[in-house]
């Protein structure tokens, strides 16, 4: 239909995952256990290589809970994260008591500036205020420059999180995402490039990590026959259900990137007539898997706000939406530390997030062009386009 809504990033079944939910009903592997769940996590480790070890959960918030409390964090400590970043980053240092800090961005993939983070260690570590854990968020499908990153947390004995949550598919220097830290998390949310309708995992290069937080993912039951606790458990586990949907879905994870990245190119063919709107560059250090497409404005070529955009689209029931709202400009964390935090700001004012789904077909990207052109050209230039 003409005029049927356009969304910003849906779900994409292939086929392939119907064998495995059927699998799980027909031998009543219906719970928190069973072959998908082992499959779907030696899968992952198998695509992802690099040493790494998987444990399939509720969701990618879920994932980062674990972990900061495998890394030790604790009521009082300090955790250092992206500012420009969605919630699900940062709610988790709050469960643990810990209080986060912001950090900036560079300009290129909006992720964690390595300047930013260089100067920002060697300050704490003269104050003696060090984070105990940094998180570094892979933003929109794109890594970020983590070898810098990763050196300057090791220099000051900080454990360093990859949130991988929008990356799956990406690379940086031949790795792939989620396995250039110690601890890395994914989301399978519904949104995401591959999904389990919603879910996450846990991944860490120490194998005794892994048990460690699966028994706190489930209920902390210790391994007897009684129901013995010595620890604070969660019930976190991926049901088994949902790991057979994670199964199929990870066969045609290539697929989705290839996709993603053909509806990137169009929109930054189609509007290469258009000054100062460009879509975000993707850095030299790996690949993008635009599991969003994101286009900048330059205010000094374009006026209006990413925000006008979005609200013009959606008159044309287009599904848009602004970068991140940085952490630190959220009235939740107003009081908090944040180092840096002009370049996030002007990321989010000029920054755009379009259709972007892998099942997005040539007809609908070519109206969210035509709204989006409808928007962007002075009327004069549009007649002559
Ligand atoms: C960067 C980032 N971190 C964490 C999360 C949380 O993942 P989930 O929604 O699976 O809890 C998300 C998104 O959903 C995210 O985009």
């Amino acid at each position: 239909m003409a005029n049927q809504r356009i969304y910003l990033s849906v779900p994409h079944m292939s086929g392939d995952e119907q064998p495995y939910i059927a699998d799980s009903f027909r031998s009543n592997w219906l719970s928190s256990v069973g072959p998908n769940l082992d499959g779907f996590e030696r899968e992952i480790e198998r695509r992802l290589g690099g040493g790494v070890r998987a444990l399939a959960v509720s969701s990618g918030t879920a994932a980062l809970h674990l972990i900061l409390r495998a890394a030790g964090v604790t009521t009082g400590d300090r955790v250092a994260v992206s500012t420009l970043t969605f919630a699900g980053s940062v709610w988790p240092i709050l469960y643990l008591g810990a209080t986060p800090v912001f950090l900036d961005s560079e300009e290129v993939s909006g992720n964690l500036d390595p300047d930013i983070v260089e100067e920002y260690l060697a300050d704490a570590a003269a104050r003696g205020q060090l984070p105990r854990v940094l998180i570094a968020v892979h933003l929109y499908g794109q890594h970020a420059d983590i070898d810098r990153i990763a050196t300057a947390c090791e220099r000051y004995g900080v454990t360093l999180v990859e949130d991988a949550a929008e990356s799956l598919g990406a690379t940086y220097q031949g790795r792939q995402t989620g396995t250039t830290a110690p601890f890395s998390l994914l989301s399978f949310n519904g949104n995401k490039i591959i999904t389990t309708t919603g879910g996450g995992m846990v991944l860490a290069k120490d194998e005794t990590a892994i048990q460690r937080v699966k028994k706190w993912a489930n209920q902390s039951r210790e391994p007897s026959s009684e129901y013995l606790h010595r620890e604070l458990g969660y019930n976190y586990r991926m049901s088994n259900v949902l790991a057979g949907i994670g199964r199929g879905q990870l066969k045609v994870l290539d697929s989705r990137v290839t996709a993603r990245r053909h509806v990137a190119e169009r929109y930054a063919e189609a509007f290469s007539d258009i000054p100062g709107f460009t879509l975000q560059r993707e850095a030299r250090w790996g690949l993008h898997s635009r599991w969003l497409s994101v286009m900048q404005i330059d205010p000094a070529q374009q006026s209006g706000l990413a925000s006008a955009l979005v609200a013009a689209l959606e008159e044309a029931n287009i599904e848009s939406r602004p970068v991140w709202r940085p952490m630190h400009m959220q009235p939740m964390f107003a009081d908090a530390q944040v180092v840096g935090g002009a370049v996030a700001k002007r990321l989010f004012e000029t920054g755009i997030c379009l259709p972007s789904s892998s099942s997005l077909s040539d007809a609908e990207q070519s109206r969210v062009i035509d709204a989006v052109r409808e928007w962007m050209m002075p009327a004069r230039l549009r007649r002559s386009a």
